[in-house]
């Protein structure tokens, strides 16, 4: 792997990890990139200008203006950068990226790019597990930044936990990483449903269900990076994403996501059904808020499209993945399904496996085709999205 060739734009915080930033710069060098290196004023407490500027061969920026009078222009320094790595960022730095805060030549230059940008965040380990600082990395990954997370080991306060910001080696690869991976998935229109539907029973009222759409946008975010074009449709979820590669459409009940869905799926080459589509919907939706009366209140539901079944039955070249959340006979029931949708594959998830399912961020998955069955220890939800895609990949070469 390389980086010859590759513009990288390094910003720099004030924290004591800056001083490793020697390192990556010297590495990221040595691999073919060119680097510029742009400081916060107090990053210049931790390491030198000087050191940075020798290792990088151009001059470091920390100031809206040279000493000559000058103006360092931070949207030609963003438009430059093939990458941006915010490293190490404080607390601080962080919180202003994510809330529009732009007081120094750092923030100017993040504001003004529109390259992928990679955050290795350092810290105490308090200020690390701190409610904002998490909220502000979600934040960062909501504008499709990558976070590189902070390793655990010894802290420069004395305490131990995690806020390390990662080794610079660690970093160099994940960058490496990202500028060689294999768009494997390049040509192909991927779509994929995500997150629950509500049933509409009255002005005020729904009939819903637990799915936060994580494991959806997971896939969603995995097929983008492999190079596919992305349809995402989505019932209501707090979830965000943005990707060039990715269009959402935001949808509530089964029936706007099936006349979604068919507004696209003829032409698409994958179509991955991971939302949880509610079965039946209220027969009449009332046009007033139904008031307490009676101790018993009877609905009449009746049976919502079945979109994935649909798109089955309409199945001509589409590779098509199918989700079954079960709670008893999982296997058979998935197996079931399988056959009846006319399924490539299916995703099992069982709801009595801890951490699998619905709203966390991992799960823990069965693949099965009509001649195969494949186990998945528990992972994370982006990890999950990787072993599905990884298999559609290999069935789809075969
Ligand atoms: O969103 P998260 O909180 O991350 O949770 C993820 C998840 C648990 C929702 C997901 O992993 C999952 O299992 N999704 C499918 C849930 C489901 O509805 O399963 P099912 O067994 O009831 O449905 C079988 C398949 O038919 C699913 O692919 C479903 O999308 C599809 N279906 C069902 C009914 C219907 N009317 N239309 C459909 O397309």
């Amino acid at each position: 792997m390389t980086l010859q060739g590759k513009n990288i734009l390094i910003c720099v915080s004030g924290g004591i990890a800056a001083y490793k930033i020697t390192y990556l710069v010297r590495d990221f060098i040595k691999k073919g990139a060119e680097v510029q290196v742009v400081m916060t004023p107090s990053a210049e407490n931790f390491v030198s200008k000087l050191t940075l500027s020798t290792l990088s061969k151009k001059p470091v920026f920390s100031d809206f203006y040279c000493e000559n009078g000058t103006w360092n222009n931070h949207v030609e320094l963003a438009l430059w950068a093939d990458v941006i790595l915010m490293a190490p960022c404080t607390a601080n730095t962080l919180a202003k990226m994510v809330h529009g805060m732009c007081d120094n030549l750092v923030l100017a230059t993040y504001m003004s790019a529109k390259c992928p940008v990679f955050i290795a965040p350092a810290m105490d380990l308090d200020m690390y597990q701190h409610p904002s600082t998490k909220q502000n990395l979600e934040l960062a990954e909501d504008f499709g930044h990558h976070v590189i997370p902070a390793e655990f080991g010894e802290l420069a306060s004395g305490l131990s936990g995690q806020g390390r910001m990662a080794e610079p080696e660690t970093i160099s690869q994940i960058i490496e990483e990202f500028f060689n991976a294999k768009k494997t998935l390049a040509g192909k229109t991927v779509l994929i449903t995500a997150g629950p539907t509500h049933e509409q029973i009255d002005p005020v009222r729904f009939i819903g269900n637990h799915s936060s759409g994580k494991m959806g946008f997971a896939i969603a975010e995995e097929a983008a990076k492999r190079g596919a074009k992305v349809i995402l449709i989505s019932g209501p979820s707090a979830e965000n994403i943005n990707h060039e590669n990715i269009a959402v459409y935001r949808v509530k009940s089964a029936k706007e996501m099936f006349s979604k869905v068919f507004e696209f799926y003829e032409n698409v080459d994958i179509a991955i059904a991971s939302a949880a589509v509610a079965d039946y919907a209220p027969k009449d939706i009332a046009s007033e808020k139904i008031k307490k009366k009676e101790d018993f209140l009877t609905l009449d539901l009746v049976k919502n499209s079945d979109i994935l079944k649909t798109m089955g039955e309409q199945k001509k070249h589409q590779f098509l993945v199918g989700f079954a959340l079960e709670t008893e006979n999982e296997e058979e029931n998935a197996k079931g399904k399988l056959l009846k949708k006319n399924l490539n594959m299916i995703v099992l998830n069982s709801l009595r496996d801890e951490g699998a399912g619905f709203q966390g961020s991992t799960n823990k998955i069965k693949i099965l085709t009509s001649d195969s069955l494949l186990e998945f220890p528990l992972k994370s939800k982006k990890e999950v999205a990787k072993d599905l895609l990884n298999f559609v990949e290999e069935k789809m070469v075969k």
